[in-house]
């Protein structure tokens, strides 16, 4: 009885208690070692695991900026050894709720992002990809180059990136 009732109250529960681990996916940094201008800390996708239905999923990146990066360009990807897809491009003043954490909280939407600051950069609405086996989507934060830059030649240096694998559901699956 006493089982029974505990195993209940555990399905009831179960959801609320790993909602928030459910979004979270495991991720690398794109150069395997890491960045001078930061660390990255969480990325959480949603819908998490992606299914064949599904258009668009929303990125949330966080992490922690060691130094100072003007004017970010956020460039989404997905990656496989062949094929590289831009999937989207976005200033941090524009994308969704870009925020910065200070103290607790969130100051939104700011250009730069701070040395010694946390920061959380959603990016809602990027495509869903289907590039053959043994792909990663791969978010980079790019600042612009104004000293090398010309008119027409904007150049952008990648401070910060990451990778990792959306998990997504295999559409042969429903149809079993
Ligand atoms: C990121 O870097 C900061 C400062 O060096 C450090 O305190 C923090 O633990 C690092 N976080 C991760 C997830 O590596
Ligand atoms: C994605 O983000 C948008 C805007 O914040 C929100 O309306 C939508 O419900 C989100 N979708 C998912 C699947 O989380
Ligand atoms: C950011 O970009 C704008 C326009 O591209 C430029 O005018 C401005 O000087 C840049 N700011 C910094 C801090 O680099
Ligand atoms: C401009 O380019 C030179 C040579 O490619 C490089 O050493 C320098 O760091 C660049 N300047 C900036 C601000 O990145």
């Amino acid at each position: 009885m006493a089982t029974s009732y505990v195993r209940l109250l555990l399905l009831v529960l179960a959801p609320l208690l790993f909602l928030p681990a459910l979004c979270a996916v495991d991720f690398g940094y794109c150069n395997k070692n890491g960045y001078d201008y930061g660390n990255f800390s969480r990325v959480e996708i949603s819908p998490n695991p992606v299914g064949p239905e599904d258009n668009y999923l929303n990125i949330t990146v966080s992490g922690y900026a060691s130094k100072q990066m003007n004017n970010v360009t956020i460039e989404v990807y997905a990656k496989s050894k062949k094929t590289t897809d831009l999937l989207g491009g976005y200033s941090i003043c524009k994308v969704g709720n870009a925020c910065v954490i200070r103290s607790g909280l969130c100051f939104s939407p700011e250009c730069p992002i701070e040395a010694r600051t946390k920061f959380v950069l959603p990016i809602p609405k990027v495509q869903v990809d289907d590039l053959e086996d043994d792909f990663k989507y791969v978010v980079s934060l790019l600042e612009d180059d104004l000293v090398n830059s010309s008119d027409y030649d904007e150049k952008y240096i990648e401070r910060m990136c990451v990778d990792f694998v959306v998990p997504m559901l295999d559409s042969t699956l429903d149809s079993a």
